[in-house]
């Protein structure tokens, strides 16, 4: 089966002084999702959106919010977001060792449960909550910040997670997020990406149609047999 990949820019690399403009452009540009990053400031070195900012990107789109939560007691705090519309919310396996029970409380409360990896994490952990899953966050960058160097050894790891699907027999989505550009985009579908999140790449770029057009392109370059 062949499915279109998903394009779902950052938002943490958006000027937030402009958000709602920014957030209506991403959508304008062709964006399937927004990818909404909050970090703790304990789980990782840095702070940022509450769910009072997701409640006004709620607002200002109709997009599927995509919650990656960095946070260090995310069965806590995830009911949060998904009262303020939330539609795909990932927790960390590293904050989270025992997932499964949060997984479950993110799907009976409406949201879609996702799980992450952070790149010194092997696929494998997924493994005994992979069917409370509808995705896998590969993580292509140590969590924390946008803006840094996709880790080549993150292609390996989207590879392990389609093989964990393929073996399990499952459906889960394989999201890649961390240093995606329109150079690498092509290669991390190839690994094994369904979706690309893009920080910097989309809204560092110029023009936000011609960056996510081209990751599109990218994807589907992968796609088509060699
Ligand atoms: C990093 C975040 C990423 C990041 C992506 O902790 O999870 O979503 O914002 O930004 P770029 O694409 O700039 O690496
Ligand atoms: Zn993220």
């Amino acid at each position: 089966m062949c499915r279109a990949h998903l394009i779902a820019p950052s938002v943490l690399s958006a000027d937030f002084g402009r958000l709602h403009e920014e957030v209506r452009a991403a959508e304008a540009a062709g964006a399937d999702w927004l990818h909404l990053d909050v970090m703790d400031g304990h789980f990782v070195p840095n702070l940022t959106m509450g769910p009072d900012v997701v409640k006004a990107i709620r607002r200002a789109t109709s997009l599927p919010l995509d919650v990656h939560m960095m946070v260090s007691d995310p069965g806590r705090y995830a009911p949060r977001f998904i009262d303020v519309g939330a539609d795909w919310v990932s927790i960390h396996y590293e904050a989270c060792p025992e997932p499964r029970g949060v997984l479950a409380d993110i799907r009976t409360r409406g949201a879609r449960p996702s799980l992450a990896v952070s790149p010194d994490t092997p696929v494998a952990v997924v493994a005994p909550s992979a069917r409370d899953l509808d995705m896998v966050l590969v993580m292509s960058v140590h969590p924390g910040f946008g803006g840094q160097k996709f880790l080549p050894g993150s292609l390996a790891k989207l590879e392990d997670a389609r093989r964990l699907r393929d073996r399990l027999g499952l459906g889960f989505l394989i999201e890649v997020d961390g240093g995606v550009t329109v150079e690498n985009a092509e290669a991390a579908a190839r690994a094994g990406a369904d979706v690309l999140v893009a920080g910097t790449a989309v809204f560092g770029a110029t023009d936000y149609a011609t960056a996510i057009t081209a990751m599109r392109q990218a994807g589907a370059a992968a796609a088509a047999p060699a």
